[in-house]
């Protein structure tokens, strides 16, 4: 039977594949409709040489300048993750060329300030925060209106962040309740220069106000009540923008664009990302023995404050050959294991490492002593809440973890127990974070889907693989329950699969539905089948007698049996989401079905105990019974189970048997639990 994905990685590979050839169209891929889970081993010493992708801000900036420039613009290195070609595709639908060739370099030839041109279709910006808001901007000081839609995750982020200032140039915003998306920017074609006081530290919001300002008249300003990132104002002056930037009150900036540039085409070079590179080096730091090197990574001080804190923590980084790519500063690093301990890191500094706290704390579960990181609110605003995220994860993996108001504690203990499945909910930081956790910790960590890793770093796990880590795509587990009638199978399926979080396919149910899909939208039977989904299992009517008579009239047709067995064996290789795995009862599972489960049990019980079971329950029904009739019947349909040609019904040979005889629905439970723990890891 298909297997899921265990040894190889099709996900990533892909992803790249259909950017490089299908440059033109490339789209945000999420088309890989299942969660793809990965485990992450404890490593060897990490070891080599690797570039981590382009930097997802200055990417995003550089085609949207490049866009609005005069002449032809060509980037090198930037982020081809899903968030930035949702950024090339929006600029494609207002009318920039924007081409990528064989050799991996970006052209785009731009339509100058103000000459963008109304999209004809909604703009699906995926998972991406930046590019959304940074886009919402351009659009504001355009006469026309775009839509904008996103994700599940970027449908829950707040814009009214960006929607306030936008309205006060004289954009309207049209919104879902809480000013969240789906959207509509309605842009002005009579745009107001404004001053605004950011009320949130935010490089988005500032460069999207800049980004209104550039098709403005007069002098757009934004005064910063921290420094945030200023990869906007030094790509602008790049292409030729004038930008005064000058001290604001209370350690802020005052940053003032003039409108109406004209900003030409140039030749960028996209630095190392230093929020991707983060992972690499945190890895570095805490698998003993190990020394990479991680080439051209940005270090803008606005962007630097975790290799700042990791010092700190007695982390051994090198920066080497600092020199400056495109206006941004770079430089190599070069990462030794190293005995971290903990430190307290000012809230003033999360700006400058905002996207860095959820793997700053697994560098904080590793040290010794307690790490304080203050001030994380807008943590709690990402892709995911990430505060609580990390929070919850770390707990679950063993380490000892506070949150007072903002702020993260992490009592660090050298190394954590890990052994636990993390729930990522869309947000690639905490699917890498936990994932460089398990390389480290001393049972592997699980995280249960990887697909969002693609939006911000691609190639992700083959170059933590390339530099030694054990990072693998885990097919799903499977539980295979066959058994006799009445021995107890189907309550006990149930129950592991609530307390696993796994699902559940009761295929005694599936020849019901299919009869009753057939006769209920007058389909063919064996169309029924193949159209069949997990859902039509949860029909109320399914358990009547009509659904037996259904059942009866299509069970016997080999075609439809054949798309069945198609279907229990998809839903165990795919178990629809948030599950990673699945438990399927019946009396072929373990033999036929999936025959690679690696948990099969055969749940019997003696003739007479479920003789008496099924009687009993027929009674509770009020239904009549006569237990010998019963177990006449019971035996005479165990003989035939036993002896038919096409599976017949026999414990697989690497089934355990579980003789329920003797033991309560809770005892067999229990029994139950011990083997599946036996035969898993975590
Ligand atoms: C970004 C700014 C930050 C950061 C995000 C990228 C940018 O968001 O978290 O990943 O490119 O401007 P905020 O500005 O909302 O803090």
């Amino acid at each position: 039977m298909p297997e899921g994905h265990k040894g190889h990685l099709p996900r990533p590979a892909r992803c790249v594949k259909s950017i490089i050839t299908n440059p033109t169209t490339a789209r945000l891929d999420m088309s890989e409709k299942s969660p793809l889970p990965l485990t992450s081993h404890m490593a060897k010493g990490l070891q080599g040489s690797a570039r981590v992708p382009g930097d997802k801000s200055v990417s995003h900036r550089a085609l949207m300048l490049g866009a609005l420039a005069v002449g032809e613009t060509t980037v090198e290195g930037l982020l081809e993750g899903e968030d930035v070609l949702a950024t090339a595709n929006a600029m494609r639908a207002m009318g920039a060329t924007v081409e990528r060739r064989e050799n991996g370099v970006w052209h785009l030839w731009g339509r100058g300030v103000g000459g963008l041109s109304e999209p004809e279709t909604v703009l699906d910006m995926g998972n991406a925060g930046t590019g959304m808001r940074l886009v919402m901007g351009l659009v504001a000081s355009h006469p026309f209106t775009a839509f904008f839609t996103g994700d599940a995750s970027l449908c829950k982020r707040p814009m009214r962040r960006v929607a306030e200032p936008l309205e006060r140039m004289g954009a309207r915003i049209v919104a879902r309740s809480g000013v969240r998306p789906p959207l509509a920017v309605v842009g002005t074609d009579a745009p107001l220069p404004i001053v605004f006081e950011l009320p949130v530290a935010s490089a988005q919001v500032k460069s999207a106000i800049l980004l209104a300002g550039l098709n403005t008249p007069g002098t757009t300003t934004v005064i910063e009540p921290e420094p945030t990132r200023d990869h906007s104002e030094r790509m602008l002056k790049h292409f030729g923008a004038r930008v005064d930037v000058g001290p604001g009150p209370k350690g802020g900036r005052i940053v003032t664009l003039h409108g109406f540039p004209e900003l030409t085409g140039r030749q960028l070079v996209v630095p190392a990302d230093p929020s991707s590179a983060a992972f690499p080096t945190i890895a570095a730091l805490i698998v003993p023995d190990s020394e990479v090197t991680l080439p051209e990574v940005g270090t803008n001080p606005l962007r630097f404050g975790l290799y700042e804190t990791l010092k700190e923590m007695g982390a051994d980084i090198l920066l080497r050959n600092p020199r400056e790519l495109s206006g941004e500063p770079v430089a190599d690093l070069v990462i030794r294991s190293s005995r971290l301990k903990g430190v307290v890191v000012p809230p003033e500094r999360a700006p400058s490492m905002i996207d860095e706290y959820p793997i700053l704390a697994v560098a904080a579960a590793f040290a010794e002593g307690t790490t304080r990181m203050q001030g994380l609110r807008e943590l709690k605003v990402k892709e995911s809440d990430r505060l609580a995220a990390m929070a919850e994860g770390l707990a679950k993996a063993g380490v000892a973890v506070e949150v007072e108001g903002d702020d993260l504690i992490v009592h660090g203990k050298g190394r954590p127990k890990g052994g636990v499945l993390i729930e990522t909910n869309l947000d690639h930081r905490i699917a890498m974070s936990f994932l460089v956790l398990g390389l480290g910790s001393e049972q592997p960590m699980r995280i249960d889907d990887s697909r969002a890793i693609a939006t911000s770093f691609t190639g992700f796990v083959e170059l933590m693989q390339g530099l030694g880590a054990r990072i693998e795509a885990s097919s799903p587990l499977i539980i295979a329950i066959d058994g006799p009638a009445a021995a107890g199978k189907g309550t006990l399926a149930r129950r592991i699969a609530a307390h696993l979080n796994l699902a559940y396919l009761d295929t005694g149910l599936i020849y019901r539905a299919v009869g009753m899909k057939a006769q209920r939208e007058g389909l063919e039977p064996v169309k029924a089948a193949q159209m069949l989904t997990p859902d039509d299992l949860k029909a109320p009517d399914l358990r009547s007698e009509e659904g037996g008579q259904a059942a009866s009239k299509v069970a016997s047709i080999p075609a439809v049996r054949a798309e069945l067995l198609e279907f229990q064996r998809r839903f165990a290789a795919h178990p629809p989401p948030p599950a990673v795995g699945a438990v399927l009862d019946g009396r072929d599972i373990g033999t036929v079905v999936c025959p690679n489960a690696k948990i099969k049990l055969f749940i019997t019980a003696s003739d007479e105990a479920r003789a008496g079971r099924r009687h009993k329950e027929l009674l509770e029904r009020g239904e009549s019974s006569i237990y010998a009739r019963v177990l006449e019947e019971m035996q005479a349909r165990d003989e035939r189970d036993r002896n038919r040609s096409v599976a017949p019904l026999v414990p697989a040979p690497d089934a355990v048997v579980l003789d329920t005889t003797l033991l309560t629905a809770d005892a067999a439970f229990e029994a139950a639990l011990r083997i599946i723990a036996d035969r898993t890891h975590a």
